[in-house]
Parts: C-alpha cells; sequence; structure tokens
C-alpha cells in the first residue's frame, strides 16, 4: 500500500492500491473530487504534486508548462512512492493562463506539437 496526504484538506492520508489510478482509489474512500473524461483528456481532474512520484505516462491533457508546474492527471495517475498532493480547483491556481498575455514558450508545448514536421 501507498500513502496519499492532502495538503489542503488538513493533511488527511489515505491508504491505496498503487496500482490503481489515484482518483478511484480516493473516491473510493469518500473524497469528493471533479472529474470528467476518465481517460486523461480533458484536464478537470488535475491536481498538484507537492512531493512523491506518480506515473501518468497515459495523460494527454497537460502540457510541458503544466506538468513542469507540478500538475498530475488523477485518473490516469497512479503513485510511485508515497505522495502528498493538493487536490480540487483551489490547487488550478496555475493551471490555466490567458495566451495572450502569457503565450507558451516553444519548450512549453508538448512535444509533438513543438517539433515541425517534415513534408
Ligand atoms: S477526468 Fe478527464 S483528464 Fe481526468
Amino acid at each position: 500500500m501507498t500513502a496519499i496526504t492532502l495538503a489542503n484538506r488538513d493533511g488527511k492520508t489515505f491508504e491505496v492500491n498503487p496500482k490503481r489510478p489515484i482518483l478511484e482509489s480516493l473516491r473510493d474512500q469518500g473524497v469528493d473530487l471533479p472529474f470528467g473524461c476518465k481517460y486523461g483528456g480533458c484536464i478537470t481532474c488535475a491536481a498538484k504534486l507537492i512531493s512523491g512520484k506518480v506515473d501518468q505516462n497515459r495523460q494527454v491533457a497537460l502540457n510541458n508548462r503544466q506538468i513542469n508546474n507540478g500538475y498530475i492527471i488523477l485518473c490516469v495517475a497512479r503513485p510511485l512512492t508515497d505522495i502528498t498532493i493538493e487536490i480540487g480547483v483551489e490547487s488550478h491556481n496555475q493551471l490555466y493562463r490567458n495566451p495572450f498575455l502569457d503565450p507558451l514558450k516553444p519548450h512549453e508545448l508538448k512535444a509533438d506539437i513543438a517539433t515541425l514536421k517534415e513534408e
């Protein structure tokens, strides 16, 4: 079992099976979390990783800027270590940006978008 601590819920900790997605494990234990597609594509379930490591290879919702800011996609992420996260919309303060005031730099895009393909 692996421990997930919710930093913005009084540090409450839950023991979870590391093979299951974090969203499923926490919801099964009564944690109310926003979600939409449940396959890693819509960003609704994003949370902020404060410490520890997750495997979220299956997510397609986040760009590199969001990943570098610590965001994880709970519906597909599985904990690789004990982790501490911030959940809910109050953890989304760095998730969205105004693209006109703050455009993404090339290194912040997804790799397949940043690279020009030769025709
Ligand atoms: S619910 Fe859509 S990305 Fe997680």
